[in-house]
């Protein structure tokens, strides 16, 4: 590996998004619906997961091909049993430039509160925290485990005091449901360190029931921020392939994103690669099928380090992956009725 490669639209591989726990604590609406995710549903067991050793095993062979960024996801990452564990092996592992990747968690902040300090001391460099509403009452129906905005806004608190930011809010905006709070989420965030990106509700899985009427555009949102007095200018973008694009609010230090797959796809630079709980590689998040790395690296023939990372290389090098960008088109999956995987499956 020589950590320049380029799947077929000529998209390098920057950022692994590693799956921890298919489990989670929370039922949104918009990722796992009571009505699926119920007391019967079938997660994996502990013998199909990853091992932490494993993990950084693969993301070391990952990060042999140019990955930087690394991040930990689930459903609920800070569910998974000593998960500071895992994030101090991997504070160890070092890009082709020898820095340290970007170590990052995306969480929905219930635990937060207990783990942020030692999740800073095992390395971890930063958080992004999930909250679609400041209102209980909406959030409560989203979340739909009774979980109270308050409990959440100490988690990010937390993670602020351990050292975790700048902390990025990410607020999945569904229609009809917690629209309304846009600007009421603009308003709070605006003036202190933190980052809030709403993002468009996606079709992701074949569990959320998603029409697109449900969805509220970045350009309605923009122009709502707008009439309530609350007018925006863009940022240049941090990184090529960056999901947000950047805005700042008109005088003030506040940084706002939106993240807009529906209405503006951003496959074009997408440089993700996804590792499922169970060790499948997924080279988009509205993957059907997936490859399995965890049987390569279970396979009693003691496979080397660099044939996995040639077979990854060979799986990156044949990618065609812009889902996103297809989403209208004929030839996309929501049409055909192929099985998308899950969003807690396979993490954000
Ligand atoms: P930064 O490192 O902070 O720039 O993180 P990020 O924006 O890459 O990651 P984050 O997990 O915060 O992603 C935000 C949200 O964007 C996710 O939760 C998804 O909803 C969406 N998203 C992330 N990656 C993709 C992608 O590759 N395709 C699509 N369609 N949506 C994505
Ligand atoms: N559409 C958009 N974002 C989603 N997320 C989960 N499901 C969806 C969806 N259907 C977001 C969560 C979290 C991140 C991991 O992905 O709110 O911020
Ligand atoms: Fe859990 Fe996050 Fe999915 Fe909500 S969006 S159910 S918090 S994994
Ligand atoms: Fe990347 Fe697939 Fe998302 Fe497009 S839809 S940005 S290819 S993960």
């Amino acid at each position: 590996p020589n950590g320049d490669l380029k799947d077929t639209l000529a998209r390098p591989l920057h950022d692994l998004r590693i799956s921890v726990t298919d489990r989670c604590n929370f039922r949104c609406v918009y990722c796992m619906p009571k009505e699926v995710f119920g007391k019967d549903y079938e997660y994996l067991p502990h013998s199909s997961l990853l091992s932490f050793e494993e993990i950084t095993r693969i993301a070391k062979i990952f990060l042999s091909h140019g990955v930087k960024k690394i991040r930990l996801t689930g459903g609920e990452p800070l569910l998974r049993k000593n998960i500071e564990d895992l994030v101090a092996m991997l504070a160890e592992v070092r890009t082709t430039d020898g820095t340290p990747p970007d170590l990052t968690l995306t969480t929905n902040g219930s635990l937060l509160k207990k783990k942020a300090q030692s999740l800073k001391q095992a390395g971890l460099n930063r958080v992004t925290v999930s909250l679609d509403s400041l209102d209980d009452a909406i959030f409560k129906r989203m979340n739909d485990v009774d979980f109270a905005v308050s409990d959440v806004l100490s988690g990010i608190d937390a993670a602020h005091q351990a050292g975790l930011g700048p902390i990025k809010i990410n607020m999945v905006v569904k229609a009809g449901v917690n629209d309304n709070e846009i600007i009421h989420m603009a308003r709070y965030f605006k003036n202190n360190p933190h980052i809030l990106r709403f993002i468009e509700y996606m079709d992701v899985g074949a569990s959320n029931h998603w029409q697109s009427s449900d969805v509220i555009t970045s350009h309605q949102i923009i122009q709502r921020l707008n009439a309530a007095g609350m007018p925006l200018h863009s940022l240049p973008a941090n990184y090529e392939g960056e999901t947000a694009q950047r805005w700042k609010h008109n005088n003030d230090q506040g940084e706002i994103g939106f993240i807009s797959s529906v209405s503006n796809a951003f496959c074009k630079n997408c440089s993700r690669a996804r590792l499922s709980t169970e060790g499948k590689l997924y080279t988009c998040l509205f993957a059907t099928e997936g490859h399995d790395l965890r049987a390569l690296i279970r396979s009693k023939d003691n496979h080397s380090d660099l044939l996995v990372a040639n077979v990854i290389a060979s799986i990156w090098q044949s990618r065609t992956d812009r889902y996103s960008e297809l989403r209208d088109l004929k030839e996309s999956k929501s049409q055909t009725g192929e099985k998308k995987i899950e969003m807690s499956y396979i993490g954000g």
